[in-house]
């Protein structure tokens, strides 16, 4: 047996049936690096962490995540190319959790600043001003991060672009992490179309 072949040379070879006779290799739980490496790592970078392809996509939400592989993406987030889209024949559910749970283990992020580029900020923009979902979140007031981090928003409606987000668990996101987001939000510049004045910031 050859090592090193992407997992889905492996199992091509082994649907097309090994001509030189012998059983087949048994069955082993997927690597998820490997898998992330075969199918995404050329868009977005070795680790998940992003390229100019493609958005980092660390610690991701399973089911939103799971959502997107399947479906394919537009390209809503400015992107020059499209996600495509992956069904059970390229990746099987198995080797798509992997993947996943590989993306999930990546070293938790310790800054506000951090923890908002890894899980805010390819929706709400670089620096909170605003991204695809249109929102900008800088200067939002602190008991509202809160609500809003640990209720989501939209349920499971992960294709709906304007009227999902994730909710995160305390196991996931702490309050320490969710305070240490809120107080990151505070040093931005408020975004330009916030005319709303709930935020303490009067002067
Ligand atoms: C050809 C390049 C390409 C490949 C290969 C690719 N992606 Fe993507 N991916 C993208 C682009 C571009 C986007 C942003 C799409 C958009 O504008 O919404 C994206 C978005 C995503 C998102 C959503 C990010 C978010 O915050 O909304 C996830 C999750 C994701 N990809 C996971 C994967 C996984 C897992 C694989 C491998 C199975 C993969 N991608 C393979 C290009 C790629
Ligand atoms: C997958 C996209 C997505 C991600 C990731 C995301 N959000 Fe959101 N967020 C939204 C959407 C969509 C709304 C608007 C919901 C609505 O219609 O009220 C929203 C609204 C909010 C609001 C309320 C804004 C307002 O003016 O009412 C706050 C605060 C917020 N998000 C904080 C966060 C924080 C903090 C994170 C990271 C821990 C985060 N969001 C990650 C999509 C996202």
């Amino acid at each position: 047996m050859m090592r090193g072949l992407p997992l889905s040379v492996l199992v091509l070879g082994a649907c097309a049936g090994d001509p030189t006779g012998g059983d087949p290799p048994p069955p082993s739980p997927p690597d998820g690096a490997e898998v992330f490496r075969t199918s995404c790592a050329a868009c977005h970078g070795p680790d998940g962490a992003g390229t100019a392809d493609a958005p980092q996509i660390q610690s991701p939400v399973a089911g939103y995540a799971t959502f997107v592989v399947r479906q394919g993406r537009g390209i809503e987030m400015g992107y020059r190319t499209e996600m495509p889209a992956f069904g059970t024949d390229a990746i099987s559910d198995d080797e798509l959790a992997a993947a996943i749970a590989f993306l999930g283990a990546a070293p938790h992020p310790t800054t506000g600043m951090d923890l908002y580029l890894r899980y805010c900020g390819n929706c709400h923009g670089p620096t909170a001003q605003g991204g695809r979902v249109g929102e900008g979140i800088a200067r939002e007031k602190r008991s509202e991060v809160f609500e809003k981090v640990r209720e989501g928003h939209g349920g499971t409606n992960y294709g709906s672009r304007k009227k999902y987000m994730p909710s995160w668990t305390t196991a996931e996101l702490s309050d320490a992490d969710v305070t240490s987001i809120a107080a990151y939000l505070a040093t931005l510049p408020k975004p330009p179309d916030d005319d709303d004045d709930d935020d303490d910031d009067d002067d």
